[in-house]
């Protein structure tokens, strides 16, 4: 009260004229929150809240304000880096308020129980703070939410039970947290829901079964928690789904064939579990939207890529771990961005593999048992990684670094392999940043290459003068 009327006094004071003319046409409550919420902000580094003065808080000067009905603020959202602070409970006051975004703000501290008095409130995102404590199981209240977004900070407990109430909830996201408990049976009665993320937290349990009713879910990534279980047979009922991440969590058991009637999956990604054999029966014709596969590192024992996953135009497939042995698979040449079968026991050559994908970005096979030599291996010109540390590779560097290596090319590994000769000097125009080479003397050095600093090594491996600037080398001992 003393605040606000020490404010009213001096705006008095300095704009007289302003108030005598117009009628101003912010309401005194909506005004007096919002300049609860400026007072307690201890450090505005991008100057936002300097437009936050006058009379008129509707009149579009204050910056992330908006109005409506005439007087009452409906909108609040700032976007910008760095304030420090906590959300104060004035904000509550803003009883018209339909969308609140407060998002990478550096705000701190708790969610104000409050915030569950906004009864219009449809967006509320307070992502990408360093909020924590408890989510405030007052929010369940604010029934007409549609989003919510409390990513991104540190939030710790259980979701509330109190957020059944949330039914018409589009978007629900809350990764990056804290969290435990388990995933919340009641998310199946959000039957609009399109995305669910709540990755990045400690979720622990099974899968509740009723989400699996979500027909209009499209993306839904529970990735890095330490759910168990099964995935149900019933995951194939999620008949709207493009994208679902269930990886780094502990599930077991086979992977449901129900998943080759998810006509819109463009992306799974179940890498990281204890998923094991047998991989379903997919025909060519199942999960046609497919275009990124991750199911590295499960209890898989794969033998051979399956043909489902070799016929079509895929752009990533990832198979690190999955028990994959003999001769390199024959991919389409057409699609593939990148490839990541690391850590199995492909045996032979790949050296000309690789040569017409153009597409190819980045080729991850270290710790296979793949013998060849690079003075044969022909790269497509657009890849930037090459990994293909500890394997049984022969040959010397300077055949695949040389004035022929594509100006693309910005790591490659080719440690623990039995590399011989020594590390070539460097040409213009390269974008190498890392690499790691092993010296016939057995060493293992990783290099970063950078434009400017010199060390001794760097100095080692400079570019002749001839050759114009020189690119310098750092190296990195591991
Ligand atoms: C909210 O508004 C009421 C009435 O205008 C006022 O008494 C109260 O102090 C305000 N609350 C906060 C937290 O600013
Ligand atoms: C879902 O959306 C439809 C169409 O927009 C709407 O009629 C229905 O009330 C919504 N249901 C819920 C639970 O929000
Ligand atoms: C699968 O998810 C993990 C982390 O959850 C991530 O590191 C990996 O890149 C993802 N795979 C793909 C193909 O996006
Ligand atoms: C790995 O999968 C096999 C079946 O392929 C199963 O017998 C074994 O129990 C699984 N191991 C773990 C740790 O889940
Ligand atoms: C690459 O494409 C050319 C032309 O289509 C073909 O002659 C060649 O055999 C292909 N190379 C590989 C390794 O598939």
């Amino acid at each position: 009260m003393g605040f606000k009327c020490f404010f009213i006094c001096s705006l008095l004071q300095v704009f007289p004229l302003a108030i005598s003319k117009a009628p101003a046409s912010c309401s005194e409550a909506d005004r007096a929150a919002l300049l609860g919420f400026k007072a307690k902000i201890l450090k505005d580094s991008t100057d936002s809240f300097s437009s936050w003065i006058g009379r008129d808080c509707c009149g579009g000067d204050w910056e992330g304000v908006e109005c409506n009905p005439p007087g009452r603020v409906n909108r609040l959202a700032l976007q910008r880096p760095v304030r420090d602070g906590p959300i104060p409970e004035s904000l509550s006051n803003l009883t018209r308020l339909k969308q609140l975004v407060l998002e990478d703000n550096g705000l701190q501290g708790n969610i104000p129980s409050g915030l569950g008095h906004l009864p219009s409130l449809q967006t509320l995102s307070l992502a990408g703070n360093h909020l924590t404590g408890a989510v405030p199981p007052s929010l369940g209240n604010l029934r007409n939410l549609v989003l919510l977004n409390l990513g991104r900070n540190s939030l710790t407990g259980p979701i509330p039970s109190s957020f059944k109430t949330l039914v018409h909830l589009q978007s629900f996201d809350l990764s990056f947290n804290l969290l435990s408990g388990s995933v919340p049976e009641f998310l199946g009665q959000f039957h609009n829901i399109t995305f669910i993320d709540l990755s990045n937290n400690q979720l622990s349990g099974h899968l509740p079964v009723p989400m699996f009713n979500l027909v209009t879910l499209s993306d839904l990534s529970l990735s890095h928690n330490q759910l168990t279980g099964s995935i149900p047979d019933q995951v194939g009922n999620l008949k709207s789904l493009n994208s679902l991440s269930l990886s780094h969590n502990k599930f077991i058991g086979p992977i449901p064939g129900s998943i080759a009637g998810l006509q819109k999956l463009w992306s799974l990604n179940l890498s990281r579990n204890g998923l094991s054999n047998p991989l379903p029966a997919i025909s060519s014709k199942g999960i046609p939207s497919l275009l990124s596969i991750d199911l590295s590192f499960n209890n898989l024992s794969l033998g051979t890529v399956p043909n489902w996953i070799i016929d079509r135009q895929l752009s990533d497939v990832n198979l690190a771990g999955c028990k994959l042995r003999g001769a390199f698979p024959k991919f389409r040449p057409d699609s593939l961005s990148s490839i990541d079968l690391s850590d199995n026991f492909f045996t032979g050559s790949i050296a000309t593999y690789f040569t017409n994908m153009t597409s190819l970005q980045k080729l991850k096979l270290s710790n296979n048992q793949l013998n060849f030599d690079l003075s044969e291996l022909i790269l497509p010109d657009g890849i930037s990684t090459v990994d293909l540390h500890s394997n049984q590779v022969l040959g010397s560097l300077s055949s695949v670094l040389n004035s022929r290596t594509s100006g693309f090319l910005e790591v490659i590994d080719v440690s623990n392999n039995l590399i011989s000769g020594t590390i070539p000097e460097f040409t213009e125009g390269l974008s190498l940043k890392a690499g790691c080479f092993e010296e016939p003397d057995k060493r293992h050095h990783s290099y970063e290459f950078r434009t400017t600093g010199e060390t001794s090594m760097a100095r080692r491996f400079r570019q002749p003068a001839h050759r114009g600037n020189p690119e310098q080398l750092i190296g990195l001992s591991p």
